[in-house]
């Protein structure tokens, strides 16, 4: 297993910079595996957050990996999406349940009905009451052991977009209905073909929900990231860079970066 090349402490948060993508994801996988293997250990069970997107892919494909070599199961963990869009049919080849089922769950032995995301064909009227009740299982599960986050462009964290909010009030955010951002629907438009066919809002994981996990492991690859995780870990907490709101739980988060990623960061 290759060790970091350089490890940091910045904002009350461990930084692995690993030298190349695939030591990065070979890391957040081991990461992962050990946090579902002690929860199991220790309480019988774990609950992981997971997130969609390119950056996790080559991470469920090592999980999957370990399954196979008899190394993980899954048999007692619960896990709950970060987002999906809204509305979409569970169907859509663009759903975050088929991108999930597609690189983890039809792979390994997840219980069918401990696999949770949030529903994008629920009644408009019922979205928030939807998200609410998202939040109500997972604290009714226990909570989760480890959030696994992605890093979007623009500094989001799930879905959750830059905003014109006092920190105090980005802290309380629930899992509800929100509208992409520019750059997260121009991001998305390789998945749907183009921009003009980007769904245009999603139902998230809120920002409460994301801090309140016991762990947090946020994954970001590539040069396309490095301001966003500079903006994130030596900029001030503000609701305009989500990824800053992770400062207000030090010593629960890692960041997980190749050095390209990590090419913005001082120390
Ligand atoms: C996905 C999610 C998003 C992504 C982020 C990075 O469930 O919540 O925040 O993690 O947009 O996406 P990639 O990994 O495609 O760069």
């Amino acid at each position: 297993m290759s060790a970091p090349a350089r490890v940091l402490e910045l904002a009350g948060a461990s930084v692995l910079v690993f030298a190349d993508r695939p030591s990065a994801c070979r890391a957040a996988a081991n990461q992962l595996a050990d946090t579902l293997r002690s929860a199991v250990a220790t309480r019988g069970r774990a609950v992981l957050g997971l997130a969609t997107g390119a950056t996790p892919e080559p991470i469920y494909a090592k999980l999957v990996g370990m399954h196979r070599e008899g190394e993980l199961s899954f048999a007692q963990v619960a896990t709950y999406n970060l987002d999906e869009y809204y509305p979409i049919s569970p169907f859509d080849p663009n759903s975050y349940r088929s991108y999930m089922h597609r690189h983890l769950f039809s792979h390994v032995d997840l219980p069918a009905n401990r696999a949770h995301l949030l529903d994008g064909t629920v009644p408009e009227a019922a979205t928030t009451e939807h998200g609410e009740q998202f939040d109500r299982w997972i604290a009714a599960d226990g909570g989760l052991d480890v959030q696994l986050l992605g890093l979007g462009r623009n500094g989001h964290i799930g879905f959750n977009e830059p905003l014109d909010l006092p920190v105090d009030e980005a802290l309380k955010l629930p899992t509800r209905l929100v509208d992409l951002h520019p750059t997260t629907i121009a991001d998305a438009s390789k998945d749907f073909g183009d921009a003009s066919r980007v769904i245009r809002r999603a139902l998230t994981v809120g920002v409460a929900t994301i801090l309140a996990a016991r762990s947090i492991l946020v994954v970001a690859l590539g040069p396309n990231k490095a301001e966003a995780v500079a903006q994130s870990l030596h900029g001030p907490i503000t609701a305009q860079v989500p990824g800053s709101l992770l400062q207000s739980v030090p010593g629960k988060v890692t960041w997980i970066l190749d050095e390209p990623a990590a090419q913005a960061l001082q120390g």
